[in-house]
Order: structure tokens, then C-alpha cells, then sequence
């Protein structure tokens, strides 16, 4: 086996020697602070996140020891990408140790680099865009430069290079899609240059047959995995699915067939409240979403159509901080919670891991178009900026694979509102010194909504 290669020492010594070699890249930029159009933010729904959060963890490896990630980061900034990733068994047991061995050199940075370029096209390719079989191969530029060709083979199989497709669209993202590929594409120049240092004229740098896959519980071969993975998320957006409310877009009708059930999202809703409840500190926003507004329900109904979301849920001592201003507007509860779910399912780990390797990450939130910022701070993660930034406080109160609920110690805004209400003058609410029955905010919000004669909820 080939497990010494991976020795902490060859790894330490590439980030050693990076920022030298780096120098002389193109593409690459030696400071963070010369980020372009991309502000040094990266979408939490992008490619890249996707790819280093993927099954592909041998290629995501590889990319981050290549030093790739802030070339790839302005990339996705500018352009849609499309990249093709090895299976992890490529990596691990088909790559010719010898040459997998000069790709971790330090001295070799550049060639990893560019053999990892090779894999990405700066633009979007879907499935659906290659070649039909039977007619010419259709060339596309790489990263790197080098090309590589688009064909379908007879039987429809479609490939890259020599390179089999076992994944089409394994990942799709707004700003790229990953193709799933069978083997390792080596671009010439970098075969050259292994060939060159080994003083060889002709070596393969890729065995010719991978070793078949063994499952030891059965012993008989693996079968290919499915190309589509089970409990794919539902086609349409979040947005076009969430019930009308303020200030948000309309949901056209629902689509033919209505919501699929295929999650009892109610029960799962059920759940996290009660474990809010009892985890304590959390009334305010277990009140919110049952009592005072119908997100519950709503929430609930979105799960059951299959789709995702993690709150971010102020505890009580920040929901104590709410103003009235704050929440006199009509439909302010609703827009305040609004902002404080993303559609998608984050823990705190996931969360951790983006902004840890990114700096900044945006999330979207259900209030659109309206995201919310992340970064590290204090060795963890920091919502939104100055004032009225909050820290992930209880992680992970709540996560069950389609529900995420994250304690946080402060109420968000976006950064246009937060301004404005800073300039009014505001009243801040009494804190109440013990507990009392009903939220204190649920008592303010019926004295507002009693002054406007709005009355969709009981306040008794
Ligand atoms: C990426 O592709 C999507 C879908 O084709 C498109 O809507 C979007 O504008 C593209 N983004 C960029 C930056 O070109
Ligand atoms: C909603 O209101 C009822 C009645 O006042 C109360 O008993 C219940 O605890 C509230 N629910 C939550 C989640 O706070």
C-alpha cells in the first residue's frame, strides 16, 4: 500500500514552500485582500462548497493541498463551472504510487495544480449538453488550458477524455455541476513532465485496469452505484413552494399532483419545538413560531415536501432586546423569523468547515432577497456584521437530517434595515425578571396588533 506517501511531513512542507511557488502561478493571487469581484464572500450554495462537503473527499483533499481554493473561489465569482471528479477509488488505489508520489512533491505544486485545473471548465455543462453518439466529439477548455473532448460512445455511455461519466449530475449548484468520473484525467503536459523527471520515455501514469470492487460482506463484485441518489430534493426552489406572506414574492399554485408526503414534516416540527422547550432559553421563538405566527405549520409543510432549512434561533435574552419599532410594522414577526431561516441544512460543523476554509460565507434566508453573512470569529461562527452580529451559541440544539436548529445570542437584520433602525429612536421592552406564562414578546406584539386591529391569532 501506498499509505506512507500521505506522511504529515509532505504535507507540511507544501503549505511551507506554497507561498513561494505561488508567486509564480497565473491565475492565482498571493493575498487574500486582492479578491475581485467575488468581495471575498462565497455562496454557502456553491459548487465549491458542495465539492469539498462531497463523497469526492480525495479530490477535495487535493484541491485544498494545491493551494486552489481562492483561484477557484474568484472563478465561481465571475462564471459558472463545471468539474469532473474522480471517484475516490481513482485516487486511492488505481493512481500508479509513482506518479501520485510526484504529484504530492513539493516541488511539483504546479503540476498538481494544473492536473486539478484540468478537471473544471469554466463554464456549465450539463448532461444534457454532450455530444449525442455517433457524432464528433465536442473539444472544451480546461482551467489549465488544455483541452479536453466531449463524447458519447456507441453504446451512450458518455465520456471525457478516456475518461467514463459514472455520475452525471451529481451536483448542481446556481454556479456549476459535478460530474462524477471514473478515473483520473491527466493532461499532457503534466504526463510530460512525470515522464521528463523519471528520465523515462513511455510510462502510463494510470494503471490500466482498476481493481475490481469487492464488497467483503458478500464478497461478490459492487455494482456500479446509482447515477441519481434516492430522496433527491424537490425540482422547485424553496421560494416558489413557501405560502404568500409579506413582502414575499407570491407562490404561483401549487404544481399538479400538490405536495408529495413523503416526510411527516409535522411531527419533525413537533420534535424541534419540544426540544427547544426543553432545552431551555428558547421560549420566545418556540412561542413565535407556534402562537404568534403559522411558520410552524408552514415550516412543517415545507418538510413534508421534502425540502430542507436550518433556523438560526435567537435565544431569549436577544429576543428580550426587540423593540417595538422593530416589531410594530404588520407582518414583522413573520419577516424577523423569515430572516432567520436558510433554505438549506446546515449543522455546525458544516457551517464551521465553510467559513473556516472561505472567510465569509453567504446563506441564503427565506427573506428574499435578503442573506445573511458568516464568518470565523473566536473559533466559531459569527452571524451578520458589526452591531448586529450574533455567534452560534448552543450548536446543534436540534438536527435530524431535514431540520437544523442552531441557538444564537442575537436577532439579525439586513445590513439596510439595521441602519435604519438605529436611527429611530426606540423603546426598548421591559425585561421581565421572572417567567412569565406567555412570552413577553408575544404580549407586546397583541398590544401592537391590537392598536392596528389585526387579529389572526388569539391573544388571550
Ligand atoms: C450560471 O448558470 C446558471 C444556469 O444556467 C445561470 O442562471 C447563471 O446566470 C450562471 N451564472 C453566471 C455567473 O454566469
Ligand atoms: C403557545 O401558547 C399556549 C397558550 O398560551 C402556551 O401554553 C404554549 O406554551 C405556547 N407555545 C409555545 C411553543 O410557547
Amino acid at each position: 500500500m501506498d499509505s506512507p506517501l500521505y506522511g504529515v511531513s509532505i504535507f507540511f512542507s507544501i503549505f511551507l514552500l506554497s507561498s513561494h511557488t505561488l508567486a509564480a502561478l497565473p491565475r492565482t493571487s498571493s493575498s487574500s485582500s486582492s479578491s475581485s469581484s467575488s468581495s471575498g464572500q462565497i455562496n454557502s450554495n456553491s459548487v465549491l462548497v458542495a465539492l469539498l462537503d462531497s463523497h469526492y473527499t480525495e479530490l477535495a483533499e487535493l484541491v485544498e493541498k494545491a493551494l486552489l481554493l481562492q483561484t477557484l473561489e474568484e472563478a465561481v465569482g465571475k462564471h459558472n463551472i463545471t468539474i469532473f471528479a474522480p471517484r475516490n477509488e481513482a485516487l486511492e488505489r488505481q493512481l500508479d504510487p509513482e506518479f501520485k508520489r510526484f504529484l504530492l512533491e513539493p516541488g511539483n505544486l504546479k503540476s498538481l495544480q494544473i492536473l486539478l485545473m484540468f478537471h473544471i471548465i469554466p463554464s456549465r455543462v450539463g448532461s444534457g449538453d454532450w455530444p449525442v453518439s455517433g457524432s464528433d466529439p465536442v473539444r472544451h477548455r480546461t482551467l489549465s488550458t488544455e483541452h479536453v473532448h466531449f463524447a458519447s460512445k456507441g453504446s451512450g455511455e458518455k465520456v471525457v477524455n478516456s475518461a467514463e461519466i459514472v455520475r452525471p449530475d451529481d451536483v448542481v449548484r446556481p454556479d456549476g455541476v459535478i460530474h462524477g468520473i471514473e478515473r483520473l484525467l491527466i493532461p499532457r503536459s503534466v504526463q510530460e513532465d512525470f515522464n521528463r523527471r523519471r528520465n523515462l520515455r513511455s510510462i502510463s501514469a494510470v494503471l490500466p485496469e482498476g481493481a475490481p470492487e469487492v464488497d467483503p460482506r458478500t464478497h461478490r463484485l459492487k455494482k456500479p452505484a446509482a447515477p441519481v441518489p434516492a430522496g433527491a430534493p424537490p425540482v422547485l426552489p424553496i421560494y416558489d413552494a413557501l405560502a404568500p406572506g409579506p413582502s414575499l414574492a407570491p407562490a404561483p399554485a401549487p404544481g399538479p399532483g400538490g405536495p408529495h408526503g413523503h416526510f411527516d414534516g409535522m411531527a419533525q416540527v413537533k420534535d424541534f419545538i419540544q426540544t427547544l422547550l426543553h432545552y431551555g432559553g428558547y421560549n420566545e421563538m418556540a412561542d413565535i413560531l407556534v402562537n404568534l405566527t403559522s411558520l410552524a405549520t408552514e415550516m412543517g409543510r415545507l418538510v413534508s415536501e421534502g425540502y430542507v432549512i436550518t433556523v438560526l434561533a435567537p435565544n431569549d435574552e436577544a429576543m428580550a432586546k426587540l423593540t417595538t419599532d422593530q416589531l410594530s410594522e404588520p407582518g414583522a414577526p413573520e419577516q424577523i423569523v423569515y430572516y432567520h431561516i436558510i433554505p438549506e441544512y446546515q449543522t455546525e460543523e458544516s457551517m464551521y468547515n465553510a467559513v473556516r476554509r472561505f472567510g465569509k460565507v453567504r446563506y441564503d434566508t427565506l427573506r428574499l432577497p435578503h442573506k445573511v453573512v458568516a464568518q470565523e470569529a473566536d473559533g466559531s461562527v459569527k452571524f451578520g456584521n458589526g452591531d448586529g452580529s450574533a455567534y452560534l451559541f448552543d450548536p446543534d440544539i436540534y438536527t435530524d437530517g431535514r431540520i437544523s436548529v442552531q441557538g444564537i445570542d442575537g436577532v439579525l437584520f439586513p445590513p439596510e434595515e439595521e441602519t435604519a433602525s438605529e436611527k429611530k429612536t426606540s423603546s426598548p421592552v421591559k425585561v421581565a425578571t421572572k417567567p412569565t406564562r406567555r412570552g413577553k414578546l408575544m404580549e407586546m406584539a397583541c398590544n401592537v396588533l391590537e392598536v392596528f386591529g389585526q387579529h389572526r391569532f388569539s391573544c388571550q
